[in-house]
């Protein structure tokens, strides 16, 4: 295993550039399991959860390339409809290629996804939404096996906002035999993403704000042009966080701005300079950080994936901060790693209050999940000394070539053999 040693307190300055949306490349890549066929995508992001569902589907009869940033599919011989466990173990978002095989095969055999640092992260919402459209589901042996039980197409209208919930939904109605009408879907820019591949090769999907109606088609059309995945918004914020750590000037490129009017918003309460063109943002850290009062929602409200990147600054804010965690809230295991390098932070069920605090100290601490790692990386970064990050794995998960990106823009970063 590896860790990350980071030597802490230098200003950071320059361009980094964002990489393509972990979160849309994984629904549009399961999504290639529908429909036997070649597809091409560019910008793609290089990291694990990519490689994982690409091995999935490789599991299932596909073959694939994947080189600088372009994945080049071909699904004509996928033949098994099981996501087996140890796959969809490492990653929950194995669960997409569920919706994709009903459409393909009319069944589907996924391994039931557990919990994980982030919480418990129950299916039922895509559960019942397939009963809605037409498939039975039995658990067996710790499997989801579902299957088509009559006509597929109806309504559903989601309890809860979920993305890969709404995903799945999408990708199971697709091909089906009446009209699909889903309401209270996610907003999410990746869901659009997904919308956007699908329609290109002649998918009816139509979606106004929450409501998203699916008019079924006979198959899919050949492929004409790469589909190129959007910017990574999750990956930009991060860097627009650390932007915001004393003395740092960043400009972020390969950005889309309009993705992340929440993240912007807190940025400039931050006190940071922001200067935005189309494709680019330019973030100037504030003298002094100021303090922050943020609710965690669904897009396109302030967005939980970077709730622990915002704590990393407002650890250094004047006076005292809080964030609420309303999407997942457990989602705070950063917090204890957060206190070793001396910031001030109480909980009480999914509130975080901060107290500001002049400096930190480097530590060692431990990754948990994804965007866990980066905040914990960000915090790393400020404090003055040493500070190693172990279990990094989490992070090359979903950031493609942190290390490489931050030693660009002068920060003390290297990996080492535990
Ligand atoms: N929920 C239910 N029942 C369901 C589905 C969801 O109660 O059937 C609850 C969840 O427990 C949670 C909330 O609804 O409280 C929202 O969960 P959602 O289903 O939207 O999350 P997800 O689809 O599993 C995606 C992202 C996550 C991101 C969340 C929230 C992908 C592959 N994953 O997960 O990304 O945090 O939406 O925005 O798109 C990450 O990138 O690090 C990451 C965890």
């Amino acid at each position: 295993m590896e860790k990350i040693v980071i030597e802490g307190g230098f200003p950071l300055k320059g361009k980094v550039s964002i990489s393509g949306s972990k979160n849309s490349a994984l629904p549009i890549l399961a999504a290639t399991a529908i429909f036997p066929g070649s597809y091409k995508f560019t910008n793609v992001p290089d990291i694990q959860d990519v490689r994982t569902m690409l091995e999935l589907l490789k599991i299932l009869g596909s073959r694939y390339t994947f080189k600088n940033n372009k994945v080049e599919i071909t699904s004509t011989k996928l033949s098994k409809h099981e996501a087996p466990y140890d796959l969809v173990k490492t990653m929950r978002a194995s669960v997409l290629i569920w919706g994709a095989l009903l459409t393909r095969f009319n069944k589907a055999k996924i391994s039931f996804p557990g919990g994980c640092a982030i919480g418990d992260r129950p299916v039922d919402q895509h559960l019942e939404g397939f009963e809605s459209i037409g498939y039975e589901t039995n658990i067996n042996q710790g499997y989801l096996e579902s299957v088509s039980a009559g006509e597929i197409g109806g309504k559903f209208n989601f309890k809860i906002k979920s993305v890969t919930g709404t995903e799945n939904l999408i990708l199971a109605s697709i091909m089906g035999d009446k009209e699909t009408t889903l309401t209270n879907c996610s907003l999410e820019p990746e869901v659009d993403d997904l919308i956007k591949f699908l329609n290109s090769l002649g998918a009816t999907i139509k979606r106004v704000k929450e409501k998203v109606t699916i008019t079924p088609v006979l198959k899919l059309k050949k492929q004409t042009k790469a589909y190129k995945i959007i910017p990574d918004r999750i990956e930009a914020g991060t860097f627009m966080y650390l932007a915001c750590l004393p003395k740092n000037e960043l400009t972020i490129t390969n950005v889309d701005a309009s993705t992340l009017i929440d993240v912007i918003k807190t940025v400039k309460q931050l006190g940071a300079k922001v200067k935005q063109t189309k494709k680019s943002i330019k973030i100037t850290a504030p003298n002094k950080i100021g303090a922050l009062k943020v609710e965690t929602n669904p897009y396109p409200y302030f967005p939980t994936d970077l709730q622990a990147q915002l704590m990393a600054v407002l650890i250094l804010g004047e006076g005292s901060s809080s964030i609420r965690e309303n999407v997942f809230p457990n989602r705070f295991i950063h917090v204890a790693e957060l206190r070793k390098l001396g910031a001030k932070i109480k909980l009480s069920s999914n509130l975080a209050k901060i107290q500001g605090t002049k400096g930190l100290a480097g530590a060692k601490m431990q990754a948990s999940d994804l965007r866990a790692s980066a905040g914990l990386v960000l915090a790393a970064l400020s404090a003055v000394g040493q500070s190693e990050i172990f279990r990094i794995y989490h992070l090359d998960r979903g950031y493609e070539g942190i290390d490489n990106k931050l030693r660009e823009v002068g920060a003390k970063i290297c990996r080492v053999k535990e």
